[in-house]
């Protein structure tokens, strides 16, 4: 029997494609790994009203963690209308399946390493190395919604804070409101994991990135949990910024900063800054990670125009395996690849047509397993 049992759920779009280029880079690795193939995506949406169909939960729980592609997730109105007519007016509600195992299989923390490969001809600068430790089960992310808004929630939210009157007159369906749950069980938690990596891997400061001059509980919250937390840390520095302003800083100084930390939302939004900075969504990986399961995935979506053209850059796809072998405890193979994508990228011959190459998906993995 295999080491490692892992689920691999391409998805759609170009998910299949980097799926396919991260199993070259896998199998000359020589992983002792058996791969289990599993249902998700927009395609299971449409044909049977749920794009993560019960059987890949059970899959996963059979697995040790699990490898995963990328997935389309569009707005309310088109994921009605693509359903097939059957399951139409059947009150299903589309949500993204990558939510949904972060919140099932509580992957509380979600890790974007940034970093600016040498050579890269997309870098903004080569000095940058960014890790965001993302929040990943709670904030605007709970879905907790309401729309139209029921009469007895807003007669509770007007009771309890005076601010709500001013919505009084709207109509309840011209109006929506979506919750900012932040708890200081999870706000503890993520802070912690950015404090232990930075350790770990020799940062000198972590940066809480919240907004607690405005939204004054909730990222309140979450900055005075992240005080807490830095006190066990004495030798790294707990930098404190918004997130707007942060927004400014990682343009001007990017190589400033090391370990971000923040809560989903906010995440959400800077891994994808943070990842243009070191050459776009081609190039971030990440990690959902919990206690006991991990999910790791490209940080970039499903680009279906793309699709199954073997032209996007597997470069993330390939750091997110880096990542998963980290998880899986295999830091040398997670070494081996990481130098080889890097001396792939330093040597410039072999370039996805986002680094103004020609080279397909294949031929990149091709030539990171060759430098194995
Ligand atoms: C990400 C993506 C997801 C998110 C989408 C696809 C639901 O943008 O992983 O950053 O919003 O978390
Ligand atoms: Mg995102």
């Amino acid at each position: 029997m295999a080491k490692y049992r892992i689920a691999v759920l391409p998805g759609d779009g170009i998910g299949k494609d980097v799926m396919d280029a991260c199993r070259i880079v896998l199998d000359k690795l020589e992983l002792d790994a058996e791969y289990l193939p599993g249902d998700i995506g927009w395609e299971f949406w449409c044909t049977e009203g749920d794009p993560l169909p019960k059987r890949t939960i059970e899959l996963l729980k059979k697995t040790d963690c699990c490898l995963f592609g990328a997935i389309t997730s569009k707005p309310k109105e088109e994921a009605d209308a693509e359903l097939t007519p059957a399951l139409r007016d059947r009150g299903l509600v589309y949500s993204s399946p990558i939510v949904r195992l972060r919140q099932e299989f509580n992957l509380a923390t979600n890790l974007r390493p940034c970093k600016a490969y040498a050579g890269n001809p997309l870098n903004y600068r080569d000095d940058i190395d960014l890790v965001v430790f993302r929040e990943n089960t709670e904030d605007l992310y709970s879905g907790v919604e309401f729309y139209p808004l029921p009469d007895e929630v807003r007669e509770v939210l007007c009771k309890h804070q005076p601010k709500m009157k001013r919505f009084n007159q709207v109509a309840a369906d011209e109006v929506a409101v979506s919750l900012r749950i932040i708890t200081q069980q999870a706000s503890r938690h993520i802070v912690r994991k950015a404090f232990e990596y930075a350790q770990q891997h020799g940062y000198k400061s972590v940066t809480v990135v919240e907004k607690p001059n405005v939204i004054r509980e909730t990222s309140g919250l979450f900055v005075r949990e992240a005080r807490k937390v830095s006190r066990d840390f004495p030798d790294i520095a707990l930098w404190e910024a918004n997130i707007d302003a942060m927004c400014m800083w990682l343009i001007k100084n990017p190589q400033d900063y090391g370990v971000l930390v923040t809560s989903n939302m906010f995440g959400d939004i800077i891994s994808d800054l943070c990842a243009q900075l070191v050459g776009g969504l081609g190039f971030s990986s990440s990690g959902n990670i919990g206690d006991a399961y991990a999910v790791f995935e490209p940080t970039h979506g499903s680009a279906p125009k793309y699709a199954g053209q073997y032209k996007v850059n597997p470069t993330a796809m390939l750091l997110t395996a880096k990542l998963m072998l980290d998880w899986l405890g295999e830091s040398e193979k997670a070494g081996c690849l990481e130098n080889a994508v890097a001396a792939v990228l330093r040597e410039g011959k072999i370039a996805t047509y986002d680094m103004g190459g020609k080279s397909s998906t294949l031929e990149m993995a091709r030539a990171v397993a060759e430098k194995l």
